[in-house]
């Protein structure tokens, strides 16, 4: 069974979800969100970037698990921050996902006019239009900005988080004074990372008889942070959920800890170019 973290604002989230950066829209998101859903994930992380929302909304209504049983995060992308324009954007990425709300509205990167959205977003939230809103790529300086000018606190916080970037100092200061939830993107290194072939983190997970996937997994739910690990293959979705039977000793967790390079995979939320 997965765990379920409370968030600031009293809503549930189930703390491993399927994550659907570069999964392709038509049948390989369909599928993937319909066989995350069979295999019990009930939680799903796309954003109106990804471009396959439409997508996702027919994988949750193909895989015949409620809509309302599904805790479903989308975000709003910069173009539509910088526009001014988050109420279009939020409704437009409703149609596309055919559904009447998100769980989780997210601004996706803090572009210039964020603060303008974030006002717009606890519009929708005050509005009970979406259950809950949050940000992505927040650094510390932008939540103390945030804090300032805001009246609803932020639920999430999605930023960058592995065993090769921890980002462990921000983990702690979005969960620490600001009580605000950390949820972890390129979870497994990202599309392409070297992280899961490190021979090191194999010889840990051969101790536990699963997958180096499986034990970095895990490293994140023992952490506490929301993890949305992504996956195009059945087998691997499976594999992936497949995490709650089998628990990583202090010892371990300081060893992979001990990966950080200090290196992001991603983009750099103080300089960014998209
Ligand atoms: P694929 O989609 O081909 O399975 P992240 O979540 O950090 O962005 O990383 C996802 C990357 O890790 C993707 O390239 C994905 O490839 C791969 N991946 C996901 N789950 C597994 C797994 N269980 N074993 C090996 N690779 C995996």
């Amino acid at each position: 069974v997965n765990n379920t973290v409370v968030l600031n604002n009293g809503v549930s989230i189930p703390q491993l979800g399927l994550g659907v950066f570069q999964t392709p829209s038509g049948e390989e998101t369909v599928n993937a969100v319909k066989w995350a859903l069979q295999a019990g994930y009930r939680h799903i992380d796309t954003a109106r970037v990804y471009g396959n929302e439409e997508s996702v909304g027919q994988g949750i209504r193909e895989s015949g698990v409620n809509r309302r049983d599904v805790f479903l995060t989308t975000k709003l992308w910069n173009d539509d921050i910088r526009a001014g324009r988050t109420r279009d954007a939020y409704e437009e990425s409703l149609e596309r996902l055919g559904t009447d709300y998100v769980d989780l509205y997210l601004i996706h990167w803090p572009a210039d006019g964020w603060q303008k959205a974030w006002k717009d977003m606890q519009e929708l939230y005050v509005e009970r239009r979406v259950r809950a809103i949050g940000v992505c790529n927040f650094e510390q300086h932008h939540l103390e900005e945030l804090h300032a000018l805001s009246s609803v606190r932020p639920a999430v916080n999605q930023i960058e988080s592995s065993p090769q970037f921890t980002n462990q100092k921000l983990i702690d200061f979005t969960n620490g004074e600001q009580r605000i939830d950390v949820e972890a993107w390129s979870p497994l290194g990202g599309t392409g990372g070297t992280l899961l072939k490190n021979p090191a983190l194999q010889a840990i997970a051969d101790r536990y008889g699963k997958s180096p996937a499986q034990v970095v997994i895990r490293w994140h739910l023992q952490r506490g942070v929301i993890v949305i690990p992504k996956s195009t293959h059945q087998e691997r979705i499976q594999q992936n959920f497949d995490v709650f039977d089998f628990s990583l000793s202090d010892h371990d967790m300081q060893a992979i800890s001990a990966f950080d390079t200090g290196r992001r995979n991603g983009g750099d939320p103080d300089n960014f170019d998209f």
